[in-house]
């Protein structure tokens, strides 16, 4: 059965993947904060949780290095923040936006470069990057400027490592998840995590050459940049 690993797998999209990843046999490597207070996600079978500050780059090489030798098919890097309230035009929090910056780009890309010789070794060799269509420009609709920015800056990085990184074969996927009833996206959102992880799922085994490289949403539409 394939591994992956998933950051921010305590609460939100990322347990939720954990869950149905878990349901269908595969091994998962679950990152989060406060693994003592991961109760759910310590609750099923085949997951291993790790602490781990996504932010702690040093911590993040040093996940890497435990695992070293364990072959990672699917990289899903999930973990996310956001804080509209830091963000309004005139108010701006600055320290905030580095943070969301940190969190959202600097962080998975981290990951990945931590990872890559996991992915390199699997069969799959997926990384599955949580993006937004909020970082997108053809779908800008103001508002949530370091939300937006660091979720586009996301994509661009990886569009490029995509390029970089073709001949050792390794596929990546910049995915929205939907607008999905989590703490994040609160009540009101369009879609349940389960819907949302499904389609992702869906996207993930989808990844090839030609899939490589590109912006999805859940449901396997594709987003303009
Ligand atoms: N929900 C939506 O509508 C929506 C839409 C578009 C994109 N997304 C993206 O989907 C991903 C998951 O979002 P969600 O809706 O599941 O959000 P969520 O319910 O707020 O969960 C966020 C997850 O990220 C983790 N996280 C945040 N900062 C971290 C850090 N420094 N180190 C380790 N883990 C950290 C959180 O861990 P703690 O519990 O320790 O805080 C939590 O597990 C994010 O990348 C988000 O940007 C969500």
């Amino acid at each position: 059965m394939p591994t992956i690993l998933i950051t921010g797998a305590n609460r939100g999209l990322g347990l939720e993947a954990a869950k149905q990843y878990s349901s269908v046999g595969w091994t998962i490597h679950a990152p989060c904060r406060d693994p003592s207070k991961a109760t759910e996600l310590k609750a099923l079978k085949n997951v291993t949780v790790h602490a781990l500050d996504v932010t702690d780059f040093a911590a993040t090489d040093a996940l890497a290095m435990k695992l070293k030798g364990t072959a990672i098919d699917v990289l899903f890097a999930n973990a996310g923040r956001s804080n509209p309230d830091a963000a309004q035009f005139g108010k701006i929090d600055y320290k905030d936006w580095i943070e969301t910056f940190t969190v959202n780009t600097l962080a998975p890309f981290k990951l990945i470069e931590a990872f890559i010789d996991h992915v390199a070794a699997s069969q799959r060799k997926t990384v599955a990057v949580v993006s937004s269509i909020m970082g997108s420009m053809g779908k800008a609709y103001g508002k949530s400027y370091p939300y937006r920015a660091s979720k586009a800056g996301l994509n661009a990085a990886l569009v490029n490592l995509n390029i970089d990184l073709k001949p050792r074969g390794i596929h990546f996927l910049m995915i929205h998840p939907g607008w999905v009833r989590t703490d994040m996206g609160g009540p009101k959102a369009h879609i349940g995590a389960e819907e949302s992880v499904r389609g992702m799922r869906a996207v993930v085994d989808r990844a090839s050459p030609e899939t490589s490289g590109h912006f999805f949403q859940w449901d396997g539409q594709e987003l303009p940049w």
